[in-house]
């Protein structure tokens, strides 16, 4: 009775997974309602850890990363996304390589993924175009948060043309007799006969991850995506992270420096205030003690979170400075203020650019 119960469920189960297909949002290990970013961070990532080049050992490493392939172009299409929410794998239209259209990856890591490719490096020496450094500039709401920028560049790509082409030329030493115990020796250029190529301008999307806490001068390498070489292999697109200046905070490091104005009023008797982060939060002050100019309040993990662990985060450091009022005062508004401040004078002189006060 029991054993029949089980086999019917799995039954059941069988036949709800093969009209379900794949599901992608495992795949991707992401949740029904996850956002574009999430959806690319999560493929970024995956992919790095599933390339088939980085897990030779595993039989199925080509399933897996074909899996994530798929399940990235269609949850990263809005249309395609909604179909499949809808119905499932089957629903979305499939192109005639049974695929869903490009092959994602080479859009976040460039057309020669980690640089596997190129075995061919420590035999001769491979010609190689020239690099391409790019300066992009983040804000420091998305070095704080994160976010995907689509680099769309124009990429000489090489296609095969009619004809042959002289290539891989090189100097040869070629030695002639001249008559007995007399050489000659020439430079004379050699080149072998390749099949023609021209160079064709593609338009190609790259996908480029501004990551959580990288910092100026940061740079990330898109493999094969600089200047072509007609010999040999492309060089590289270098993006190399511009921190743009920001309004209220300037960043040291993982910790942040912002300066907060109060009136004379609130200096003295107290205050409560809101500085709002960059990624929207709110950092809530309060004091009920006098604060002084130059003063300065730290609030820990207030700071950026670091780069190479996103759970660390710097130091949040607030320095006041004082609207002190213009207009002068009255003399019996004069006698109040010294009736409640009951201070001395002090009139102390000293060198304020050696010794602190
Ligand atoms: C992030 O943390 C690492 C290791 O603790 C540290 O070496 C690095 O300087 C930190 N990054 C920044 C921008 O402070
Ligand atoms: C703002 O803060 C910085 C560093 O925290 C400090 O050096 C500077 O004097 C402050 N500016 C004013 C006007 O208080």
């Amino acid at each position: 009775m029991r054993g029949s119960v089980w086999s019917l469920f799995l039954v059941i189960c069988c036949i709800s997974l093969s009209q379900a297909g794949r599901d992608f949002y495992k795949i991707l290990g992401v949740s029904k309602s996850a956002s574009l970013h999430e959806i690319k961070k999560a493929y970024r990532k995956n992919a790095k850890e599933l390339h088939p080049d980085k897990n030779r050992d595993d039989p199925s490493a080509d399933a897996k990363f074909k899996d994530l392939g798929a399940a990235y172009e269609v949850l990263s299409d809005e249309e395609k996304r909604k179909k499949y929410d809808r119905c499932g794998e089957e629903c979305v239209t499939k192109d005639e390589s049974g695929g869903f259209g490009m092959d994602p990856f080479s859009s976040f890591f460039g057309d020669f993924g980690f640089g596997f490719h190129s075995g061919g490096r420590t035999e001769r020496e491979v010609a190689k175009g020239g690099d391409v450094v790019m300066n992009l500039e983040a804000t420091l709401e998305e070095l704080y948060v994160g976010n995907f920028v689509e680099l769309v560049r124009n990429k000489p790509v090489a296609r095969p043309a009619s004809g042959t082409r002289k290539c891989n030329c090189r100097q040869e030493m070629v030695t002639r007799q001249l008559g007995p115990g007399r050489f000659q020796m020439t430079q004379q250029q050699v080149c072998d006969d390749c099949p023609n190529v021209k160079l064709v301008n593609e338009e190609r999307t790259l996908e480029f991850e501004i990551e959580v806490g990288m910092v100026e001068g940061q740079e990330y390498r898109f493999i094969g995506e600089g200047e072509p070489h007609i010999d040999g292999e492309p060089g590289d697109l270098i993006v190399k992270i511009k921190q743009a200046p920001h309004p209220r905070f300037e960043r040291k490091g993982d910790d942040l420096y912002t300066n907060v104005t109060l009136s004379l009023q609130d200096a003295l008797v107290g205050f409560e205030l809101d500085i709002l982060h960059l990624d929207g939060h709110k950092v809530h002050i309060t004091r009920d003690k006098p604060i002084w100019p130059g003063a300065r309040i730290r609030k820990k993990d207030e700071g950026m979170r670091n780069y190479s662990n996103n759970n660390v985060m710097g130091t949040l450091y607030i320095t006041f400075d004082v609207q002190f009022p213009k207009e002068g005062f009255s003399d019996e508004q004069k006698q109040a203020l010294k009736d409640i401040l009951q201070q001395q004078s002090v009139s102390k002189v000293y060198n304020g650019l050696r010794y602190q006060q």
